[in-house]
């Protein structure tokens, strides 16, 4: 018969809770220690841990029966996100992420380009302004404002202020501190949510809200009100958080490599002398030009490869299942690793190190094997926001590569925090301003 995975399983109870907590590097060193596979104990849960493509494929794809998303979020994801993709399973899950798609891609997404570039423009202003910022913060305030005012309709100012706030204390709930309060912010979401929903019932707009209003599936069946309520505070909360996080870490790689900022530059300048006539002084970003980004975009994928703000999934075991000669039992909770899996040293030469031209044409490394890149997840549960959080951050990338500077400040720390999604400690400090030989295009 086959074994149980290598591993420690810990304390009683506790097993290495605290460790996977406060340890960044709790998988990594385990992972070197025992290879692709571990058993811990976590949440009072035996455990395993799993990296690799393999096993990315193995839990996202191949062997997705012998998996629940239900079963492997903590407690306070059920009670804080019931009732919304998240926590669903199943046909209810494939009926809910069907209505939900078309607010995230094709038509929708050329809608939301202007809201997204105005709002960022706006944000560029008071930056100027203020010359020193901590990014993670002032990312935040941006993505939030994006996402509410294009899921919700919402105007930026009071409104998105004060739901910014009560989301901080829903992600706090979430991962472990303080759930009283985080169930208060949540009622408190949700009844600013239906007043919202029943504006739009009555006069629908064209936000992501009213899309999932009107949505019909075939049978015309549509989503009732609890659950646009407890979709939309999904959006919300999965909308923002993480795309801060990669935005704050492009922005640290960039200010680490000078020479890969030069080119980004340049990429941006080429495609202005060729979109820009004279008479033209501020030509808007189309969505033509945001699909010839390819150096943008390699800089993308290597900041999801290095830096992914979801460090790895949880799901539970519901069927036993054997991987690379080891037997895991149901009632189990498993964790696929993003991290580890995109610094496979089998696929990705010098793993640690930050180069964008592993994704270049001629050398396309993700592409030797199936899931090694894997920052949205993959497989029927990728990432709903994939092509919106694309779009988003190509956005406020350009312009921020097109006309303004930024340096670090002394005195930070940079290491990486990993909750709720992982990003420098210090949140970025920067001395920011425009760009001083600015285009006209500014
Ligand atoms: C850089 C930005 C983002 C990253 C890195 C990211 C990452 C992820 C990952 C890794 C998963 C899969 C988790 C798992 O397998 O356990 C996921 C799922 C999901 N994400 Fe994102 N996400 C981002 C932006 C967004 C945005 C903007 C939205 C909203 C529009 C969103 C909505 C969702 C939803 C609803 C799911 C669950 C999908 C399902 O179960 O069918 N995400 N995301």
């Amino acid at each position: 018969m086959a074994l149980l995975p290598p591993g420690n399983f810990g304390l009683p109870f506790v097993g290495e809770t605290l460790q996977l907590l406060f340890d960044p590097d709790f998988a990594t060193r385990r992972f070197q220690k025992y290879g692709p596979i571990f058993k811990t104990r976590i949440l009072g849960r035996p455990s395993v841990f799993m990296a690799g493509p393999e096993a990315a494929e193995f839990i996202l794809s191949s062997h997705i029966d012998c998996f629940t998303w239900r079963d492997g979020w903590p407690q306070s994801f059920k009670i804080l996100l019931g009732q919304s993709l998240f926590v669903q399973e199943g046909e209810e899950h494939r009926r809910n992420r069907k209505l939900m798609m078309p607010a995230f891609h094709g038509a929708a997404l050329a809608r939301y380009l202007g809201t997204i570039a105005t709002l960022t423009q706006t944000y560029l202003q008071q930056w100027e302004a203020r010359q020193e910022l901590i990014w993670y913060d002032e990312f935040k305030q941006l993505t939030f404002d994006i996402a509410s005012c294009i899921f919700l309709g919402s105007r930026p100012g009071e409104d998105t202020t004060r739901l910014s706030q009560l989301f901080t204390t829903l992600t706090n709930g979430l991962f472990g501190i303080g759930l009283r309060k985080a169930i208060a912010a949540r009622n408190e979401i949700l009844d600013y949510l239906t007043q919202v929903i029943q504006t739009r019932q009555q006069n629908p707009t064209d936000d992501a809200l009213s899309l999932l209003i009107q949505a019909g599936d075939d049978h015309g069946d549509s989503l009732s009100l609890e659950e646009i309520r407890a979709q939309a505070m999904l959006l919300l909360f999965a909308g923002h958080e993480t795309t801060t996080a990669m935005l704050t870490w492009i922005c640290l790689e960039l200010a680490r490599h000078p020479d890969i900022l030069q080119r980004a530059r340049t990429e941006q300048s080429q495609l202005l002398a060729l979109s820009s006539p004279a008479s033209l002084s501020s030509p808007p970003l189309t969505l033509e030009q945001l699909g010839t980004m390819p150096y943008l975009e390699q800089i993308l994928n290597e900041v999801e490869r290095l830096h992914p703000p979801v460090a790895g999934g949880f799901r539970g075991v519901v069927k036993p299942f054997e991987f690379k000669g080891y037997q895991v039992p149901a009632g189990w909770l498993a964790q696929y690793s993003i991290l580890q899996t995109q610094r496979s040293p089998e696929v990705y030469t010098n793993p640690e190190q930050f180069d964008p031209d592993r994704f270049s044409p001629e050398r396309q490394e993700a592409k030797q094997k199936a899931f090694s890149l894997i920052g949205f997840g993959g497989g029927p549960r990728i990432c709903l926001g994939i092509a919106f959080a694309k779009l988003e951050m190509k956005i406020v990338m350009a312009y921020l590569l097109r006309g303004y500077e930024w340096e670090l400040l002394p005195n930070q720390n940079l290491e990486p925090k990993i909750i709720p999604t992982r990003r420098p400690k210090d949140g970025l400090k920067v001395k920011f301003r425009r760009k001083e030989e600015k285009s006209s295009w500014f």
